[in-house]
């Protein structure tokens, strides 16, 4: 089944980092977005704000701001009824919020907090955003997940059981997306970046900021996985910045 050309996308975390640069590359390349925030005036004056967007061919502004917080079920179904309501369709999702802290293996005493906040944000989020959007995605026959997965999905390193756990159950997650999926024309793929030049990684002093993954090619790779037809989308992309043996 051939592509359509504009696509409605629903990103998540486009306030800042990867998630930001995805949406501006997508509205640049002329798809329709709704971007779920917990701060929607934090896109104020910015290309992605609704009112510097422009309309697309039915009139309709091309961006639409929903409150959205990814610990939160209830928000997820409201920015998905919302963008229904707005565009009358929804065929792509991309999620791109997440949290990273350094919990070790032996974590002390507190740290189950971090622990709950990485499980909500980064596997229950997508599995909740994921659950509301799915009939849209089924009934339009190429629908396509881009989820921000990382390195950390595929492979454990560094004293970070919190986010690799995390990380492992939202590549299981992505697997069983594009299972239950496949007839339907769902296409899911798992982008697994190393270190991505964005504040979660400002504190990583192994490598300089200009060496690691910037967001922009992050989301000239998105761009390019949603114009792919349904027979040659790739599940899982490993974007390494650095030698991964
Ligand atoms: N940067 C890396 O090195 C790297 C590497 C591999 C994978 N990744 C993954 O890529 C994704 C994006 O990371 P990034 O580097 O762009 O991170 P970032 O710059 O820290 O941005 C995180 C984004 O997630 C949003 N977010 C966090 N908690 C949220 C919540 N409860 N509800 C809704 N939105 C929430 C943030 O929104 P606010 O502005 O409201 O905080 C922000 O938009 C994450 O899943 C991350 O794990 C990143």
């Amino acid at each position: 089944m051939p592509v359509s050309s504009t696509r409605t996308i629903l990103i998540s975390g486009a306030s800042r980092g990867i998630g930001r640069a995805i949406a501006e590359h997508l509205l640049a390349a002329g798809h329709r977005l709704s971007l779920g925030l917990r701060n929607p005036a934090a896109l104020d004056g910015t290309a992605l704000d609704p009112t510097c967007a422009g309309v697309d061919e039915q009139g309709l502004p091309r961006v639409l701001l929903h409150p959205y917080n990814a610990e939160d079920p209830a928000s997820a179904e409201a920015w998905v009824a919302q963008s229904l309501s707005h565009f009358g369709a929804i065929d792509s999702l991309v999620h791109s919020a997440g949290v990273f802290s350094r919990v070790p293996l032996l974590f002390e005493s507190g740290q189950e907090h971090d622990i709950q906040q990485l499980w909500d944000v980064n596997v229950m989020g997508p599995w909740w955003l994921t659950r509301a959007a799915w009939p849209e995605l089924a009934a339009h026959g190429s629908g396509r997940i881009v989820v921000l997965v990382s390195m950390s999905g595929k492979r454990s390193k560094g004293r970070l059981a919190g986010y690799t756990a995390s990380k492992f159950a939202l590549m299981g997650l992505c697997q069983t997306m594009r299972n239950e999926g496949w007839e339907q024309g769902i296409r899911v793929t798992a982008i697994c970046p190393s270190w991505v030049n964005t504040d979660m990684a400002a504190a990583v002093n192994a490598m300089p900021k200009e060496a690691m993954s910037q967001p922009g090619d992050i989301a000239a790779l998105t761009t390019q996985l949603l114009e792919l037809p349904n027979s040659c989308v790739p599940f899982e992309l490993a974007v390494s910045c650095n030698l991964e043996v």
